[in-house]
């Protein structure tokens, strides 16, 4: 089992999420408007969700199931954002992406930086063939930033899943290694 490394971007260090981040992680996922449109962040959040998130996360790369990571900028430490890939299957080697950001940092492209260096990690890092991402019809901002990292849309999942009790209905997106390779976004780090 190897270590969860620390990636790198232009602007922002991924690391992996540390007990330290249990205020930010309550400050920032604690914004129903981050909650609304994420399908996994319980809403009110409090200090025990982000101990099990945290705990969960890391054995999560243990059991090689997640590669989580917090977003934090390179010149101010503090948790920003999580982002990482879930539900990696290395059988088929594919894995599913998700990310969030603080409402305060929206707007600067921070998600689609972090999102193109997760996507290097998917393909050098782990080896992977595919990723995916789905996002709430909704949500075109998530949209944009996985079509400007090379995604592909590929369906409408109607009413997939219940968010706030309603019904709502995802798009699946995805990309493939050798796509990934032929936009050029391929640069030997991993
Ligand atoms: C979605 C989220 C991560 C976006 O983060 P961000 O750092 O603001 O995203 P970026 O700045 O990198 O890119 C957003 C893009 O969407 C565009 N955008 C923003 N709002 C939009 C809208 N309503 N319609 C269409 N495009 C929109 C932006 O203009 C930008 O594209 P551009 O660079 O071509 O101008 C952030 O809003 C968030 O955390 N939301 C809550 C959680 C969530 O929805 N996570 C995704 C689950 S799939």
């Amino acid at each position: 089992m190897r270590t969860q490394p620390v990636l790198y971007t232009k602007r922002l260090i991924l690391r992996p999420q540390q007990l330290t981040d249990i205020p930010e992680l309550v400050r920032w996922a604690g914004d129903f408007e981050v909650a609304d449109t994420a399908l996994n962040i319980p809403h009110p959040y409090n200090d025990e969700a982000a101990i099990q998130w945290i705990n969960y996360s890391l054995e999560s790369w243990k059991n090689q199931q997640q590669a989580v990571f917090a977003i934090e900028f390179k010149y101010k430490p503090g948790l920003i954002g999580v982002i990482g890939l879930a539900s990696i299957d290395y059988r088929h080697r594919n894995a599913e992406m998700g990310y969030w950001l603080g409402v305060p940092f929206w707007g600067q492209g921070l998600a689609t930086e972090a999102a193109a260096r997760i996507l290097a990690f998917a393909f050098e890092g782990l080896d992977l063939d595919r990723v995916y991402a789905q996002y709430f019809v909704r949500n075109p901002a998530s949209g944009r930033i996985l079509e400007k990292i090379g995604m592909q849309q590929e369906g409408r999942l109607r009413s997939h899943v219940r968010q706030w009790g309603k019904p709502e209905d995802l798009i699946l997106c995805g990309i493939l290694r050798t796509e990934w390779l032929k936009n050029g976004q391929g640069r030997g780090e991993g």
